[in-house]
C-alpha cells in the first residue's frame, strides 16, 4: 500500500518538474520583440546594473542570434524552453536580445 502511494507521488512530482522545464508561453501574433521580453523573460532577466537597457552579459561565442534563438528555444539548466517562440518572432526576439547586451569581459 504504502510503496504504491509513494510511486504515485514520485509520479505526480515528476509531472510538476518537468512542466517546470518547458513554458507555455504562446506569443501573440505581431507582437514586438520588446512585449515578448516583457511577457516571456523580463520576470527573470532584469537590466544590468548600472543600465537600464542592457539584459545580458555574453561572451564572444554567445553574442550571435543563433545560440541565442537556440537558448530560447532549448532552455538552460535553471531556464525553462521557450517551443512556442518560433519563425519571425524568435529571429525578433533574438536580436532584441543581442541589441541589449554587452560583451562580457573576463
Ligand atoms: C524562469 C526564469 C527564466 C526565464 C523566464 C527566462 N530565462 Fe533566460 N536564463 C535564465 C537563467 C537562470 C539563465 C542562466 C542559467 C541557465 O542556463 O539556466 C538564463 C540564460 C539565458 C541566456 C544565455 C545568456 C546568459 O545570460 O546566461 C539567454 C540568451 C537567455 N536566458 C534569454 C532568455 C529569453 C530571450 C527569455 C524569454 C523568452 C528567457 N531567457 C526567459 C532564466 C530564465
Amino acid at each position: 500500500m504504502f510503496n504504491r502511494v509513494f510511486a504515485l507521488l514520485v509520479v505526480i512530482c515528476t509531472g510538476f518538474f518537468l512542466a517546470a522545464c518547458s513554458s507555455h508561453y504562446v506569443a501573440v501574433q505581431g507582437a514586438s520583440p520588446e512585449t515578448v521580453f516583457n511577457d516571456a523573460c523580463a520576470g527573470c532577466h532584469h537590466p544590468l546594473p548600472a543600465s537600464s537597457d542592457k539584459y545580458f552579459s555574453l561572451s564572444d561565442d554567445e553574442r550571435n542570434a543563433g545560440y541565442i534563438a537556440g537558448r530560447i528555444l532549448h532552455g538552460g539548466v535553471m531556464m525553462p524552453a521557450f517551443p512556442h517562440i518560433e519563425g519571425e518572432q524568435l529571429a525578433a526576439l533574438s536580436h532584441f536580445v543581442l541589441e541589449h547586451s554587452v560583451e562580457k569581459t573576463k
